[in-house]
């Protein structure tokens, strides 16, 4: 009896550490993740360690992620859902990820990106690719993201850029393998620092049509030195022709469109420069000036304790 009752009891702690071990853990360079890829889940396991930083649930089950989902791990910073199933997030799942700074959603079955996610105050690197989004895929309610530096909506069924306005951070944007069919540069000008852009695989683009859009958009694309993998656009030789100097269609003013995106980025450096030439410098002063009365207060009261001391 009381052999099975302790085998049983054996039993039960092995499989709670089986629970338990869904997931690996490991740690590199101070950030302690857990992966929990490939096991066939169809939601997150509950007990993972709530101190992670980094969350892979790449290639499982996930069809939907519920408001909770996310609540015990604060302290994430990379979160990796890509190859799930994942067509439906509920409102709010993002919010406890104040401090993610890089999101993988690709190759799920996504409309818009997730309510919230660009919200997040720390977020870098966001990647939608391999869905199918619809309309304009989230980005038209959305406050634009003012720490956002990569976007990745690569292979996504596009036939337009979803209107993604000023991301005066943003310095890559991925829109390769879509079904565009036109780009105007004032899509694209108000990220200001965009470096890289990569319009492969768009087979619709200025099909050997929209001379003027087409050139517009090429000598946009030299003018702001922008990389870009490969040379996809095919613009009418008509307009070849005009490409050297004389250039008959009318040039938008993007130096203008520009404007709010540069000034928000001025704010961020004026920012920087405040607390290097003011608060740090202000900080180190005051804490001077506490160390010195400090030392003069223990001085005086070590004078006066002696001071007492021979009175007495
Ligand atoms: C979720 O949020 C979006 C945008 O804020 C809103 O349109 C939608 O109605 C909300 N859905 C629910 C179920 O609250
Ligand atoms: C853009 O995305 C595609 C698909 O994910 C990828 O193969 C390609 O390397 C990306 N381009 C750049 C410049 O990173
Ligand atoms: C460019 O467009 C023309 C006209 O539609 C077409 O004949 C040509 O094959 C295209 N070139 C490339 C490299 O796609």
């Amino acid at each position: 009896m009381c052999l099975v009752f302790s085998w049983l009891l054996t039993l039960s702690v092995v499989f709670s550490m089986a629970e338990k071990q869904i997931c690996t853990y490991y740690t590199t360079v101070r950030v302690t993740s857990a992966d929990c890829s490939g096991r066939m889940l169809e939601d997150l396991p509950t007990e993972l360690l709530t101190d992670i930083q980094a969350l892979s649930m790449s290639h499982n089950r996930m069809r939907v992620l519920h408001s909770d989902s996310f609540r015990r791990y604060t302290h994430l910073k990379y979160l990796y859902l890509d190859d799930n199933m994942i067509s439906y997030v509920e409102n709010g799942t993002f919010e406890p990820l104040q401090n993610l700074e890089v999101i993988r959603l690709s190759h799920n079955a996504l409309e818009t990106v997730p309510v919230g996610v660009l919200q997040l105050p720390k977020l870098r690197k966001l990647y939608v690719d391999n869905n199918r989004l619809k309309g304009g895929g989230g980005f038209e309610f959305a406050p634009t993201s003012e720490t956002l530096e990569l976007l990745s909506l690569a292979n996504c069924h596009l036939e337009n850029l979803p209107p993604l306005g000023m991301y005066p951070r943003l310095l890559e944007l991925n829109i390769s393998g879509n079904e565009l069919k036109v780009l105007f540069p004032q899509q694209i000008a108000p990220m200001c620092r965009l470096h890289l852009l990569d319009l492969r695989g768009n087979p619709m683009l200025f099909n050997g049509s929209g001379g003027c859009e087409c050139h517009s958009l090429a000598t946009w694309i030299q003018q702001m030195n922008i990389y870009y993998a490969e040379v996809p656009l095919n613009c009418s030789t008509e307009a070849d022709e005009w490409a050297d100097g004389q250039f008959p269609c009318k040039q938008q003013p993007q130096d203008e469109m520009q404007t709010p995106c540069r000034a928000a980025s001025v704010i961020e450096e004026k920012k920087t420069n405040i607390w290097l030439t003011w608060i740090l410098p202000s900080a180190l002063v005051v804490a001077c000036l506490y160390i010195v009365l400090l030392l003069v207060g223990t001085r005086f009261h070590s004078l006066i304790s002696t001071k007492c001391g021979m009175e007495h």
